[in-house]
């Protein structure tokens, strides 16, 4: 049984997840986290369900034995393809949060009949996951999704709020299959950070959803559920990456200023 200063376990393939720890560290400031970029496999977006849940199921037997509380998948695409290999690894009872159930189910809750927008990478787009769970939970709304692969790798080099970010999110969003649409999900960890440059694209015509706060209140119910919530001080937080790379040595210390000691993690 875990005690409740163990940490949380959070992956990613590279920078995206940081939104969602973040969002988990603004809300629960006194949790202890655990990191893990897989810079080695970026982008997962493009690989096979196979691989991304080989992946999936090596950084969860690390997190594992790194004694986690709990793991959160902050990566959709790693969230469709991974979800079920890695509640099996951690065992059925384990927690394990996923970013597209919070999402779904907010979205399904708030459009039940609305033509709702998705942009992700191929991987999430092509796995049909959003349109099912939403559609499970709303029937009558209408999900058209776009893949979008090019904005992970784009932020991921650190391109946003820039002109080049600008012309490429454009040239996504003045596709026709979004047009019409009165929500638009943001189906990739990565897109909170360009979400500024989406929302002048729409200037407050439509909705724009990230799932890193609705994650981060999801992570805060099962732990309070379990009874697993840390009453200690001042968090701890460890940041792993599978390869080194500057970019996400510069945007963890965007997102955790003063926190970020980034190790390198021998995992492949
Ligand atoms: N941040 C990830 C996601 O939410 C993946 C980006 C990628 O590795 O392609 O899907």
């Amino acid at each position: 049984m875990a005690d409740q200063s163990a940490p949380i376990g959070i992956f990613d393939s590279g920078i995206g997840g940081l939104t969602v720890a973040a969002a988990i560290h603004q809300l629960l400031p006194h949790e202890n986290l655990i990191y893990v970029g897989d810079t080695a496999h970026f982008p997962y977006g493009d690989k096979s369900a196979g691989l991304i849940e080989q992946y999936g199921i090596g950084i969860a037997q690390y997190l594992l034995e790194r004694k986690c509380k709990m793991i959160v998948i902050a990566c959709n695409t790693a969230s469709a393809y991974a979800f079920k290999a890695v509640q099996a690894v951690a065992g059925k009872d384990f927690p394990v949060v996923n970013v597209i159930d919070p999402a779904a189910e907010a979205i399904a809750k708030q459009f039940p009949q609305g033509k709702i927008g998705l942009i992700a990478t191929r991987g999430t787009v092509s796995s049909g996951i959003y349109p099912r769970k939403i559609k499970k939970q709303a029937p009558k709304a209408e999900v058209t999704s776009l893949a979008t692969p090019l904005l992970a790798p784009m932020i991921e080099e650190g391109f946003f709020n820039n002109k080049i970010s600008r012309t490429i999110i454009h040239s996504y969003l003045e596709k026709k299959s979004l047009q019409g649409i009165e929500a638009i999900i943001l189906g990739c960890t990565h897109y909170p950070l360009i979400r500024p440059e989406i929302e002048s694209f729409y200037k407050g015509s439509i909705t724009v959803f990230d799932s890193a706060e609705l994650v981060a209140q999801k992570v805060q119910n099962e732990l309070r559920h379990s009874n697993l919530l840390s009453e200690g001080d001042e968090a701890k937080m460890e940041f792993y990456v599978s390869d080194y790379t500057e970019s996400f040595a510069a945007s963890a210390g965007y997102f955790f200023p003063e926190k970020v000691e980034l190790k390198k993690l021998d995992l492949w």
